[in-house]
């Protein structure tokens, strides 16, 4: 498969954090791009897209199965992104959490004909407490602690059982997106960094691994120029070289931002006790290289930063 015969490809969920980057990055490339998505934050993320011909935009729910039926047809490759992201929001909701996560992807698995593709992005979070100083491999057994780790867990085994399909265990996304977020690990450092200069940490230790938002969308333009030889497994998608912890984190924050102080004290708990350091060797293995580092993207979040600023109840 490739950009020059033109695949159409379907994203759900396509106006949030990692979809309005992948979007217009697809539409660059030369693809045809559809998105639905309910634009559940009020977002208008994609209207750098509206003028593009090759852009198509569907306002709907990913678990109305008439709407998703409508969609799916006439695309070589359905990227299913829509689903209530993190933790925090799907103990919020619960049911939604399930029946946008879960069900909704094992009805696009039956909806979806064995010939179109789907690549799908879980978290790494499935790997959940990792064993010290042991790099978690896609064989390692997955033992997702939050509703949130469990429905992308069961997602992904429907994506995978269904054949013609691959999956990503993204881990933590970092950088600039036109739906910002930040409730994301990085991004939310950085902010803090920018408008508090200050930080309280808790577990400080617990190691995870990150990747920028625009490798995410490098990868799947990867997978799809690749997708005969990669087909049919899950590959981890992070920084080979960025498994680190959250105080290492602040450390690499703080050479950026030298007022920065940060302090670590018992004050909460990860609903996903995410402590692991991961391996990428598989999709390095396939050629795939990420670009943006850590440093990168903290200088990009700054930039960002200085831009967005929740200040709806100050005067500046
Ligand atoms: N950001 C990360 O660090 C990360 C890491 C691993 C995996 N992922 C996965 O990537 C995907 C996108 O995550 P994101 O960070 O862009 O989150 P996001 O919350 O910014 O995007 C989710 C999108 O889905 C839409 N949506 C929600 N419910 C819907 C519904 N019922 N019908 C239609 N659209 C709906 C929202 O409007 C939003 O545009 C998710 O599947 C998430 O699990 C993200």
């Amino acid at each position: 498969m490739s950009k020059s015969n033109q695949a159409n490809v379907l994203i759900t969920g396509g106006a949030g954090y990692l979809g309005s980057v992948l979007a217009s990055t697809l539409l660059q490339e030369g693809f045809g791009v559809t998105v639905l998505d309910n634009f559940l934050f009020g977002q208008n993320s994609l209207m750098d897209c509206c003028g593009n011909d090759r852009f198509r935009v569907i306002r709907g729910d990913v678990r109305n199965q008439k709407v998703v039926k409508d969609a799916v047809a006439s695309h070589d490759i359905i990227i299913p992104l829509a689903a209530l992201v993190g933790a925090p929001l799907c103990n919020f909701d619960e049911t939604g959490a399930v029946s946008t996560n879960q069900t909704a992807i094992e009805s696009l698995c039956r909806l979806a004909s064995p010939s179109q593709v789907i690549l799908y992005p879980t978290t790494n979070s499935g790997y959940g407490v990792g064993e010290r100083g042991k790099f978690c491999t896609e064989e390692t057994p997955l033992r997702p602690i939050s509703l949130y780790g469990m429905t992308k867990v069961r997602a992904e085994e429907a994506v995978l059982a269904r054949g013609n399909s691959l999956t990503f265990r993204l881990a933590t996304v970092f950088g600039a997106s036109p739906r910002m977020r930040v409730d994301l690990l990085v991004n939310d450092f950085v902010y803090r960094a920018v408008h508090d200069r200050a930080v309280l940490i808790f577990e400080g230790h617990f190691k995870r691994n990150y990747i920028h938002i625009r490798d995410v969308a490098r990868a799947f333009l990867h997978a799809i120029a690749n997708f005969s030889s990669m087909r049919g497994k899950p590959y981890n998608v992070g920084l080979e070289e960025a498994n680190l912890s959250k105080l290492e984190l602040c450390a690499t924050i703080k050479k950026h931002l030298p007022q920065f102080t940060y302090v670590e004290a018992p004050i909460g708990e990860d609903p996903d006790k995410r402590d692991y350091i991961v391996s990428n060797q598989r999709i390095l293995g396939t050629g795939f290289r990420t670009e943006w580092d850590l440093d990168r993207g903290i200088r990009e979040l700054i930039k960002a930063f200085t831009i967005l600023r929740q200040s709806k109840y100050a005067n500046v």
